[in-house]
């Protein structure tokens, strides 16, 4: 069937099966093959994407789902010569290894950095109703979905806690 999604800022026309999942529309149909299919089960994380300012697993949903919505992987946040704020810190924290989890990475401290901007609470903070603190035990909490099996672990939280203060400032945008 044929539809039109919008991806990067960009409307982009498929002619594809109804049961193509986002990440296959994504990677096979777009050639956006940032986002990457580890599990292809919603267990990995590496396939997040920002949909409509919130993140997803892309394996987990249809493409025909989201016409209309607005669609941003990691294609969209920094190019070559002009990296984001996440995507500098994650380099100058050794934040990867292989970096096969990387862009999954990247886009969930995104869409994480907006849900705190909007005071959600998660699993381990303490009072439900207080604004969140910004600390390495709900960061760890919030990027729980997200696997990486190099264990770069602490780059990636170094690289989330040194980028914060720039990327929560554009971050939040696609959310409100
Ligand atoms: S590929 Fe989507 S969560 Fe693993
Ligand atoms: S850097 Fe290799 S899986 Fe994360």
């Amino acid at each position: 069937m044929k539809l039109t999604l919008n991806v990067n800022g960009e409307d982009r026309d498929l002619d594809i099966d109804p049961r193509t999942t986002l990440l296959d529309a994504l990677r096979n149909h777009l050639e956006l093959t940032g986002s990457k299919k580890g599990c292809d089960h919603g267990q990995c994380g590496a396939c997040t994407i920002l949909l409509n300012g919130r993140r997803i697993n892309a394996c987990l949903t249809l493409a025909v789902m989201h016409e209309g919505d607005e669609i941003l992987t990691i294609e969209g946040v920094g190019q070559p010569g002009s990296l984001s704020p996440l995507q500098r810190a994650f380099v100058q924290n050794d934040g990867y290894q292989c970096g096969y989890c990387t862009p999954g990475q990247i886009m969930s401290a995104k869409g994480m950095m907006a849900e705190f901007d909007l005071g959600w609470p998660s699993n381990v903070s303490d009072d439900l109703t207080a604004v969140p603190d910004f600390s390495r035990t709900e960061i760890r909490e919030r990027m729980s979905g997200n696997l990486c099996r190099c264990s770069a672990y602490p780059g990636i939280c170094a690289a989330i806690e040194e980028a914060a203060p720039e990327e929560r400032n554009t971050g939040t945008e696609a959310a409100e």
